[in-house]
């Protein structure tokens, strides 16, 4: 064993930029305090990445695809070939690693892929399941996994409680996912993510324990749990760690310099962020009537619309903003999220309520207003509102959409009004709670130590 390396190990992510991103983090906090990193993207990730990371190693796998998932013909064969390929590619990485000055001593793996604990068993490596969504979430996840709850399109069945939710589970309050074959693979690769998870040596949880106590504390009887957040690049808290210089991942080119230069001219706590993440699809009707809602609040907004949903914006839309003599609205096609969220223009953040999107607003302070569209973000948005209070989620009508006039009411609620001030109270009170945290010392600080001083017992 190294004498500057305490121990070492082989992070392996699901080749998606909300799985990557929040590892990256995780691995430079284990970095800070002496650990090895080697991180494994699949090949084909690896090719669409805009920027690597400078800080770590990077040792890819393949999911016997060149192309990614995008060259698979269904999904189901894209993660049964991965299963097959990347468990042969990990074994040779990590017998080519055996001859470094550290050999890995530990996996640290998405559940999405929990055949990695297979390749671990087989080395005698600890095995480390780290899962991206927060602990209420994957207990739902583990209600669906036992049995005892299905999700919708399935009628949810109301007298589940669920621990950490204020109320018993409603339709409207659990991750939800179209009715289509591709979306039951989904689903079901959600929910093996506690397959093996009985033989692995730690469950790390993408979130903190002051968020989440009640359901930590309820996980923590069955699994050996540990919440590491928030897993935001450490620029953006209070104290910075050594050697690291990057904003995090990208999978496509922000428009950063154009962002902060029109946020730089806006008045401080005026602006509305809006964004529905990597990978949502609105429908067209909503984009006009987000639109229209924007338009009416009278806020500055900056709105990211990927280039892929541009079609569906109101005809002459961005035009019209651009001719207006206010600088009222900018859309962009992605921006630097954290640098936005940071700065003092912004008042609130509509979002779709992706974790990675609400942990950051939590972190950085940012009231929210909640308009999730599928999987894990009607839950997030149901913690946002009722249990944290630092946010309020938009009300569909009987077609799902949001309408205008709710938009509009949601976001001066928030912004301006008297009875929006508990949640911007609530949102530094948040604030507080997530940097001390990871901050020295803090709950998810305490964590990362106990778990590196343990593989530094066993190398
Ligand atoms: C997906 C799921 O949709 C989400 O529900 C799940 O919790 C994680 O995986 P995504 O939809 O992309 O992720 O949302 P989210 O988790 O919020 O991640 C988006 C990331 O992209 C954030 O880290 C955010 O900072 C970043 N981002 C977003 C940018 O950097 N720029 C942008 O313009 C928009």
């Amino acid at each position: 064993m190294s004498t500057t390396h305490k121990a070492h190990c082989l992070i392996l992510p699901y080749p998606v930029q909300g799985h990557i991103n929040p590892m990256l983090q995780f691995s430079k906090r284990l970095q800070s305090k002496g650990v090895k990193i080697t991180i494994s993207p699949t090949k084909s990730f690896l090719k669409t990445m805009q920027e690597l990371p400078t800080s770590v190693s990077i040792e890819a796998i393949s999911d016997g695809y060149n192309g990614g998932i995008d060259q698979a013909e269904s999904f189901l064969a894209y993660i049964t070939r991965f299963k097959e390929v990347g468990s042969d590619t990990l074994t040779q990485l990590i017998k080519k690693l055996e001859n470094c000055e550290c050999p890995v001593n530990c996996i640290v793996y998405d559940p999405f892929l929990p055949w990695a604990v297979e390749v671990a068993k087989d080395f005698g490596l600890v095995s480390a399941a780290f899962f991206t969504q927060n602990c209420v979430v994957d207990n739902i996840y583990y209600h669906v996994h036992k049995g005892v709850l299905k999700l919708p399109p399935t009628q949810v069945d109301g007298e589940i409680l669920i621990p950490g939710l204020s109320s018993t589970i409603e339709s409207s309050d659990v991750p939800s996912f179209e009715s289509s074959p591709q979306s039951e693979k989904l689903v079901e690769m959600l929910v093996n993510q506690f397959s093996n998870l009985e033989k692995v040596d730690w469950v790390l949880i993408n979130s903190f324990y002051e968020l989440e106590k009640e359901v930590i504390d309820w996980m923590a009887k069955l699994y050996p749990i540990k919440t590491i957040g928030p897993t935001i690049p450490s620029m953006y808290l209070d104290k910075r760690l050594p050697n690291d210089k990057e904003y995090g991942l990208s999978l496509f080119k922000p428009m950063a310099k154009e962002c902060l230069n029109w946020l730089n001219h806006q008045p401080i706590s005026s602006v509305v962020y809006v964004s529905f993440g990597s990978m949502a699809k609105l429908e067209a009707e909503q984009m006009e009537e987000l639109a229209w809602g924007l338009k009416n609040s009278n806020k500055n907004f900056l709105w990211v619309v990927r280039s892929t949903e541009e079609s569906k914006l109101p005809k002459n839309f961005i035009e019209e903003l651009k001719l207006a003599s206010e600088n009222k609205g900018f859309v962009v096609s992605w921006c630097p999220q954290l640098q936005v969220l940071e700065h003092k223009s912004i008042g609130c953040f509509l979002t779709h309520s992706g974790w990675n999107s609400t942990l950051e607003a939590i972190s950085l302070g940012v009231p929210m207003v909640t308009m999730p569209q599928w999987s894990d973000q009607p839950t997030n948005a149901k913690l946002v509102h009722d249990v944290w209070e630092m946010g309020v989620r938009a009300k569909q009508d009987d077609k799902g959409i949001v309408r205008r006039e709710i938009i509009e009411e949601n976001i001066k609620l928030v912004m301006e009004e008297e009875k929006g001030k508990v949640i911007r109270e609530n949102a530094k009170k948040w604030k507080e709670f997530a940097r001390n945290a990871v901050d020295e010392g803090g709950s998810s600080d305490k964590n990362i130590e106990e778990f590196v001083s343990n593989l530094t017992t066993i190398s």
